[in-house]
């Protein structure tokens, strides 16, 4: 089934993303690509006729002061809407013959927005009204140039004192334009603009549905991999997960996951994943146990970008040597020739030029690229053209769990990462018994006023092992044990996170039950850093 399609281009603004997002809750297809595609690639990218409407999304350059990207002319040629967002806006004024002018001055942050002219864009949607009756709307402003001219055939559409264009349109060839920020929640009826410009502008169908997107991703694997044989490095995140349950769906036995077991797992991990995949998927799942290789390996080295390197390096070297026997014997004739990746949008997003990426890398993650190239394999990415959360929906679809399902991220090092410095089998013990507790204690504390559970009201939480000992007193007697931090943090996109305000009650729970239940450990900390300066991750 082909989904009809919306274009985001994109000038690297931080906020791109959400902009597809949002798209994407209204239930309709698109996808991102950068805005220095050329004029051929969107005739032929519009030529099957789906293509129902372009998004041009921010920058953080300015038209005048940085950047000179421009959108493909062929966007305003092809007889389909467009929408510009901030610097979308203004190339797009640029280009069809307004004006626009370098801001004496940065706006950014709340405004408040008069709506003129009643377009197909703004009618009826407004957060309150003036006493003269003119409809107003609560935005998210962040620019510093401004379009001065409308381009001929335009009419305004919104203003504010500041920034007497603050929205343009031209409604017989729909185009429109907001200099403010649609896709960020702060706009309060932001999601009902991209709605309508979507579902009524563009006039797209709604067909954009994980339940009956299994049917269809079922059907594209069996296509793609015939009666030949898959393998998946499966590592009981969420992406694997998911991966490896939509395509077992597809082609059953054809599919082996290999699960690496690097011993720096959660507590019972491994035997969760396996009763979940072998026992109640009945997939065919090969358990490595390499803990002893990973951890002698381990030995003596204390820097964590080392650390990341062996731990990455030799989960490479395992799954390699699995999969080559695998290739070699095969379950079936051939032996396996695809490799499944659970690769999702925002990582083809970011390898495919978005202008946003990140210059820096601050820690080398942990990935295994190249790998398909290596073994001989085809690659298999059933997960490329979703985001997270609807991964999370379609592995709900699929019957997994909830639990595992919205589960938090874990980091490929795993355990290794979070016990400072040298890595010793002892204290892997000691943190996953202590882990585990806190991780109970979230899962089980209900915050009355929103009646979730504090598990779900963090992003992220896990506890750090800390390799200094402190004194203490329990009893009649002195001890002298290690240390553990706590650390929960809230955060939407894991750039920037705050420290979670847990409550006391649930912190003294938690100290009070490690402290008792984890003999060699003594004392617990709580970590009230927030990224950046701090990162999420101690190490
Ligand atoms: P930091 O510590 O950089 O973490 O603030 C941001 C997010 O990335 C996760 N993380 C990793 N994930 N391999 C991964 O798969 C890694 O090497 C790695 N390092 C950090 C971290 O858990 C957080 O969600």
């Amino acid at each position: 089934m082909q989904h009809q399609k919306i274009l985001i281009l994109d000038f690297g603004s931080q906020v791109t993303q959400l902009i597809a997002r949002r798209v994407r809750e209204a239930h309709v297809y698109c996808e991102v690509h950068p805005c220095d595609v050329t004029d051929d690639w969107v005739r032929e990218y519009a030529a099957d006729g789906q293509l129902k409407g372009v998004i041009l999304s921010g920058s953080h350059a300015s038209v005048y002061e940085e950047s000179t990207d421009a959108a493909p002319a062929a966007v305003f040629e092809l007889g389909v809407p467009v929408l510009g967002i901030c610097y979308g806006m203004q190339t797009m004024a640029q280009q069809l013959g307004g004006k626009v002018e370098s801001g004496h001055q940065r706006e950014f942050g709340y405004a408040e927005v008069r709506a003129h002219g009643h377009t197909a864009l703004l009618k009826d949607i407004a957060d309150f009204h003036t006493p003269e009756g003119h409809g107003m709307l609560k935005v998210w402003m962040s620019h510093g140039d401004k379009v001065t001219e409308l381009p001929p055939g335009f009419k305004l559409m919104a203003s504010t004192p500041s920034c007497p264009i603050a929205g343009m349109a031209d409604e017989a060839r729909g185009f429109y334009a907001l200099q403010f920020h649609p896709e960020v929640t702060h706009t309060v009826q932001g999601r009902a603009m991209l709605e309508r410009f979507v579902l009524d502008i563009c006039a797209t169908r709604p067909d954009w549905v994980m339940r009956d997107h299994v049917a269809e991703a079922v059907q594209k694997i069996r296509e793609q991999v015939g009666d030949e044989e898959v393998i998946l490095g499966l590592s009981g995140g969420v992406d694997s997960s998911v991966a490896a349950a939509l395509i077992h769906r597809a082609i059953g036995d054809q599919l082996t996951c290999v699960f690496v077991d690097h011993g720096l797992l959660r507590l019972n991990e491994g035997d969760m994943v396996m009763e979940m995949f072998e026992g109640k998927l009945n997939a065919k799942v090969i358990r490595v146990d390499a803990s002893e290789l990973f951890l002698g390996q381990l030995a003596g080295v204390t820097d964590p970008e080392k650390k990341r390197k062996i731990i990455g390096g030799l989960f490479v070297d395992v799954f390699k040597a699995e999969a080559a026997k695998l290739k070699a014997a095969g379950n079936g004739v051939k032996g396996a020739t695809f490799l499944a990746q659970g690769t999702i949008y925002p990582d083809v997003i970011e390898s495919g030029g978005a202008k946003s990426k990140k210059a820096v890398t601050i820690k080398s993650h942990h990935n295994v690229g190249g790998l398909p190239e290596q073994l001989g394999l085809k690659l298999l990415e059933p997960l490329r053209d979703l985001f997270k959360d609807e991964v999370r929906e379609l592995g709900v679809a699929l019957g997994l769990p909830h639990d595992m399902v919205y589960r938090h991220p874990f980091p490929g090092p795993g355990l290794g990462v979070r016990i400072l410095g040298e890595v010793k089998p002892e204290y892997a013990k000691l943190l996953q018994r202590a882990d585990a507790i806190f991780i109970e204690e979230l899962r089980s504390t209900i915050d009355p006023i929103s009646g979730k559970s504090w598990y779900d009201l963090t992003s992220q939480a896990f506890t750090v092992f800390l390799p200094v000992k402190s004194v203490g007193v329990m009893g009649d007697g002195r001890t002298y044990d290690y240390v553990v931090a706590l650390r929960a943090v809230c955060t939407s996109d894991f750039m920037t996170a705050d420290w979670a305000e847990l409550p006391y009650s649930l912190l003294k729970r938690v100290s009070g039950r490690i402290i008792n239940e984890v003999r060699g450990i003594n004392r617990v900390t709580y970590d009230v850093s927030s990224k950046p300066p701090a990162t999420i991750e101690w190490e």
